[in-house]
């Protein structure tokens, strides 16, 4: 019976999305000095450029109300969004500038004036002693002029001091400390009331349970402290890696992530993520005199009491300087950890501020400001689509090469057919390519000024591209899939996986000669590997004869890696670095795991394997319960391959004995940073690449190293990789 439940349990979660898995080399940042044909970046084309008719305008301001709508529903309640916030916001202000041009017979536009609603109706709503507001958002400096001369022209005087701040690019928080106790953290909602987040609020390290009050001092009874929890970029970076080593799709944004993260049903959910906070603003305050007299003096009681807060406010007067501290905060915001997608000017004294007022929706008494995201227009030369590990189709947009960010773009993120049908994106068309604080380069959009009859829509193929077979879309999923095992393009994904650094770990051999060995039918599982012979590569071409035997011993020395980077290495679906290791720990070895019984695994073995969801747990047995899947096993096994748990020591510390080698400037951490976490995880960094060096981790303008590397046939390795060998849990 229990057999019965379980097995019905399981056919239904595979029915499920069991999410996008991505091909490895999606997104192809290449720093290589590809040839650049100058495109210099332009401005789209202006908000209500050619004058529109009454009917017209009607028109397009239905459209935009269903394109914000529909984007308001991807962001405040799936926090999957397909267009970047800038992108985002051109809309809402074309909507406002077209309803300002044309009053509609609606008094006011609901979807352009709205604050937008974060409840999820899963956790209890929390009315705010103060609304939370929005700000209103700025975006060029004559705006920020003419916000300076609407404030001193109200208040009276010139040169107003303001606090600029940079704009934190996370989710809206509200914490309050009763008597210096938090008692509660509460998102945004609607202004007026909220999710009460507590919970996972509380799983944030660096969020004081307590205000720290000197002798003299004393908290106020209540205060409800405003600030923002975000996702910094090295661990949204090492989540990504693990995320993409289960086989599902990375995030796009570590705001989005931030929030999914923190509307989490299970804080142990929000736990395994190390979200972070900083305070930025206060709302209700009892005794109103416990409250700062200005920003100045809330950001020092801020950090007195002990709470993360702005580390560099600029102060400044007037209009000039504080268009100054701008453009400061946008040339550093570069070498932040944390993501940003603007600034945040504040008039500093609060009695001003009182005078001022707020609308509805926004303080009258600050801007902000936003970072144009770097864009550029370029060709779509064609759309390729990839069969990733799990057989998701993934179409990929081929641009003409164009420098973005300083790296050579060729490559974008298309997400799916769905989203090229509905943006009516066509083959030749210019289209803007976007790097806003995103690590991928999005489309943003289509310059239809631009758009000739030659361009032609895209259709997208209609059997998988790699083994020309039938695709199937699993229900409530918009990615289709090639559900054949024997895919080629599948077959190679799995068996890169399989020897990538955080799988067994066999240097060299990446992609192309992956896929050599596939064409010429020498390798098709993991187990293949281990039978291959001098002669066998000797036959797939010319250039192996110098690295075979290194190719050869690599794969050899790759037998005793331990039993996680077998598990990890075998790409079950939602299977990561960290539950891999989980799992060795808990079964000991490969047959053991390969012959849990369902009912066991879920009743007896789950609870013990920390940190393994249902939906984990799930596509373990859906893998195993696979005959191909335990062939593999078995094979590997007569094989004599029989990895080994690694002792505490080594678990403990990943990267015992393993030397590195770092060339060129990482995207998140500093060297300082890297080469502490390499040695606390048991690794050494040496300054020059050399036999015993077992991988150079390569960033922005890595030198002769990476070269050096190369020919020596050394795993090279990025950011992401090094964090996901870290698998910080
Ligand atoms: S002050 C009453 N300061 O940006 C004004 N907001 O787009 C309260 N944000 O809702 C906001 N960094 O979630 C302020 N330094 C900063 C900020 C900041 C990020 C967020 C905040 C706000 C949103 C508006």
């Amino acid at each position: 019976m229990l057999m019965a439940h379980h097995g019905s349990d399981l056919i239904r979660h595979l029915a499920q999305p069991v999410g996008l898995a991505l091909a490895g080399c999606l997104y192809v940042l290449s720093v290589a000095s590809a040839p650049w044909t100058a495109s210099a970046a332009e401005d789209p084309p202006g908000a209500v450029s050619p004058p529109l008719s009454p009917a017209a305008a009607q028109a397009r301001m239905a459209e935009l109300r269903a394109e914000i709508a529909y984007h308001d529903e991807l962001y405040f309640r799936k926090a999957a969004p397909v267009i970047s916030d800038f992108a985002y916001d051109r809309l809402k202000r074309e909507l406002a500038d077209l309803g300002q041009a044309w009053p509609a017979p609606a008094p006011e536009d609901a979807a352009a004036a709205a604050i937008g609603d974060d409840r999820s109706g899963r956790f209890p709503v929390y009315r705010h002693r103060e609304r939370m507001l929005s700000l209103s958002k700025s975006y060029s400096e004559s705006e920020l002029r003419a916000f300076d001369a609407r404030l001193s022209r109200q208040l009276g005087r010139d040169d107003l001091e303001y606090v600029v701040e940079p704009k934190f690019d996370g989710i809206a928080i509200s914490v309050t400390y009763e008597n210096g106790k938090l008692v509660r953290a509460v998102t945004r909602g609607d202004g007026v009331d909220g999710d009460d987040v507590t919970a996972n609020a509380l799983t944030i390290a660096t969020l004081p349970r307590t205000l720290k009050v000197s002798a003299a001092g004393s908290a106020p009874a209540l205060i409800e402290l405003r600030g923002e929890i975000y996702l910094g970029y090295a661990e949204f970076a090492r989540i990504n890696r693990e995320r993409t080593s289960e086989g599902e799709e990375p995030f796009a944004h570590p705001r989005n992530l931030a929030a999914g993260t923190l509307k989490s049903v299970d804080p142990r959910d929000a736990a395994r993520r190390r979200l972070e906070i900083v305070f930025y603003g206060c709302g209700g305050c009892e005794p109103a005199t416990a409250r700062p007299a200005a920003q100045t003096a809330l950001l020092d009681q801020l950090r007195s009491w002990g709470l993360p807060t702005i580390v560099t406010p600029r102060v400044v007067r007037g209009a000039d300087r504080m268009w100054l501290a701008v453009g400061e905060i946008g040339r550093e915001r570069g070498r932040y950890g944390f993501p940003t997608d603007g600034a945040v000017v504040k008039l500093n004294a609060v009695a001003a501020q009182r005078r001022l007022g707020a609308t509805t929706q926004a303080p009258l008494w600050a801007m902000a400001y936003k970072f144009a995201p770097e864009r550029v227009a370029t060709r779509l030369r064609a759309i390729t689509v990839q069969v990733g590990r799990t057989g998701v189709l993934t179409p990929v947009a081929e641009l003409e090469p164009v420098r973005l960010g300083g790296t050579t773009v060729a490559r974008a993120s298309l997400f799916n057919r769905e989203e090229i049908v509905r943006r009516d994106i066509r083959l030749g068309d210019w289209v803007y390519v976007e790097k806003s604080g995103e690590i991928i380069p999005a489309i943003a959009g289509v310059d239809l000024t631009r758009r000739t009859p030659a361009a032609v829509p895209y259709v997208f193929p209609a059997v998988c591209p790699a083994c020309q077979g039938p695709l199937v879309q699993l229900a409530g999923e918009v990615a289709e899939r090639c559900p054949d095992l024997n895919c080629p393009a599948q077959v190679r994904r799995r068996l890169e996986h399989f020897a990538s650094a955080a799988g067994v770990d066999v240097p060299g051999l990446g992609p192309v000669l992956v896929d050599r060995l596939v064409a010429h039918q020498l390798v098709k599982t993991p187990a293949d590997l281990y039978r291959l012979r001098r002669d066998d590569l000797r036959q797939i071409g010319s250039g192996m004869e110098a690295s075979a035997d290194r190719l050869l011993a690599a794969i050899e020395r790759s037998k005793r890696a331990e039993l996680g980077r077998f598990i990890n290495g075998l790409g079950i679906p939602q299977v990561g670095v960290v539950s891999s290791r989980n799992l060795a720990r808990h079964f000991g070895s490969l047959a053991a795991l390969a012959q849990v019984q369902p009912a066991d695994l879920l009743e007896n073995h789950r609870p013990l394997v920390s940190g393994l969801g249902e939906k984990a747990s799930l596509a373990v047995l859906a893998y195993f319960v696979r005959p191909e899947n335990q062939a593999v096993v078995a094979d590997l096994l007569r094989l004599g391959i029989n990895p080994k748990v690694a002792s505490d020591q080594e678990s403990v510390r990943p990267l015992s004995g393993r030397i590195f080698v770092l060339t060129g400037t990482l995207p998140h951490l500093t060297r300082a940073e890297a080469v502490k976490n390499i040695t606390a995880a048991g690794g050494k960094v040496a300054p020059v690449v050399s036999r015993e060096t077992d991988y150079v981790v390569r960033g922005e303008g890595a030198g002769e190293k990476l070269t050096d590397a190369r020919t020596r046939g050394i795993r090279v390795i990025d950011e992401a990789e090094l964090l996901a060998l870290l698998a910080i849990d």
